[in-house]
Formats: C-alpha cells, sequence, structure tokens
C-alpha cells in the first residue's frame, strides 16, 4: 500500500487549518472530547486556536486476554462524564477516520449523555467504503485533507524523526 508521511509541521497547519473550519461553521464547542491516542496531539494543537478544555477517551480493539475483538472496548473513558457532557457542545477529535469503526462507537456512548451536539474533526479521511455510519445528530464533520486509502504515517510513530521527516520531503 502507498504510504503518505505527515511532518509536525504539516500536521499543526491541518489542525489550525480544522479550526478555523469549525469558527467558521458557527459550531462553538464547549468542549473538545480527543480519541486516544492519534487523536491527542491534534486535539491539544485545536486547543491553541479554539481554547476549550480537553477531555480524553481511550478506546481498544483487544478483550482481557489480548485477543483481537472485532468490538470496540472503552480502555479509558470520561469519569463524571453525565455531570460534564449533558447541554454540552462536543467537538470529537481523532487523527483519521479509516472504517469508521471508532467514531461510530464514540459518538454513540457520548450520545447516551445527553450533549447538546457532537461535531467530529479528523486531520484526515480515507475516502473509502466505511464499515461504521454517523447518527443524524452529528451535524458537523471538519476534515484536514481527504486522501485515498493510503497508509498514513504520523510523525508521533518515527523512531527517528529526522528519517520520518526526509521521508514526508520525497
Ligand atoms: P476510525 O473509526 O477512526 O475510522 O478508526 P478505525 O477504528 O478504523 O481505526 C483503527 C486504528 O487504526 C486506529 O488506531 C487508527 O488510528 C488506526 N489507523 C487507521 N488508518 C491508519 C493510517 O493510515 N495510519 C495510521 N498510523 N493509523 C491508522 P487505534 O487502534 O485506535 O490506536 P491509536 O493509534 O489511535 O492509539
Ligand atoms: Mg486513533
Amino acid at each position: 500500500m502507498e504510504k503518505r508521511y505527515f511532518t509536525y509541521q504539516q500536521i499543526h497547519k491541518t489542525a489550525k487549518k480544522m479550526a478555523e473550519q469549525v469558527k467558521a461553521s458557527g459550531f462553538n464547542p464547549d468542549v473538545i472530547v480527543a480519541i486516544g491516542t492519534g487523536g491527542f496531539i491534534p486535539a491539544r494543537i485545536m486547543r491553541t486556536f479554539l481554547g476549550k478544555p480537553i477531555l480524553a477517551v481511550g478506546i481498544a480493539y483487544y478483550d482481557a486476554n489480548d485477543k483481537p475483538t472485532v468490538f470496540p472496548r472503552k480502555v479509558q473513558w470520561i469519569e463524571e462524564a453525565e455531570k460534564k457532557l449533558s447541554g454540552k457542545k462536543i467537538l470529537l477529535v481523532d487523527e483519521v477516520d479509516d472504517t469508521r469503526t471508532t467514531l461510530e462507537y464514540c459518538v454513540r456512548e457520548l450520545m447516551r449523555h445527553h450533549p447538546e451536539e457532537i461535531a467530529i474533526a479528523v486531520l484526515n479521511n480515507k475516502e473509502k467504503t466505511k464499515k461504521g455510519s454517523l447518527p443524524p445528530e452529528v451535524k458537523h464533520y471538519f476534515v484536514g485533507e481527504s486522501l485515498g486509502d493510503t497508509w498514513i504515517v504520523y510523525p508521533w510513530d518515527a523512531q527517528d524523526i529526522d528519517v520520518h521527516d526526509e521521508l514526508a520531503q520525497t
């Protein structure tokens, strides 16, 4: 599969662009919910422009015996979620919309806490057939950059960031 390397510099600019899209849309989130771990750094960069607090969630596809599973499982979730999310506008942030499974799961779980609105921001959307779908309650879907079905290499996975950045230039 074709690979695309993104540098921190590019990610920062993409996250800024998404924050600008959020502002231009008129959607004014009360809170950012970052889907770990890929969503942590994009969410933090967006906070620079949106100035909102960040809550973090983590999802895994492994069971208690470390066997892969088809269904997502919460490994970390928001404490006192109902108190913090009820009636609030949530901006859900992740790095990539691939199969959409994680996004669908997170949106459905967050909706149980009766937020006023949920919007999604992803750095990259892969234009492909999705396994998951987003409920109509998701009023805004912000994308930094859409790609085909490419394997994206993010800088936070680099063993050597200088080599990574060189690969990103080619
Ligand atoms: P989606 O709902 O957001 O589409 O995600 P999906 O469940 O399909 O993705 C499963 C995992 O695969 C996610 O990581 C996602 O970040 C990762 N992934 C999918 N496509 C790519 C890609 O092109 N490049 C990279 N580097 N990762 C990709 P995860 O298991 O949730 O863990 P984490 O890496 O976010 O910690
Ligand atoms: Mg992820």
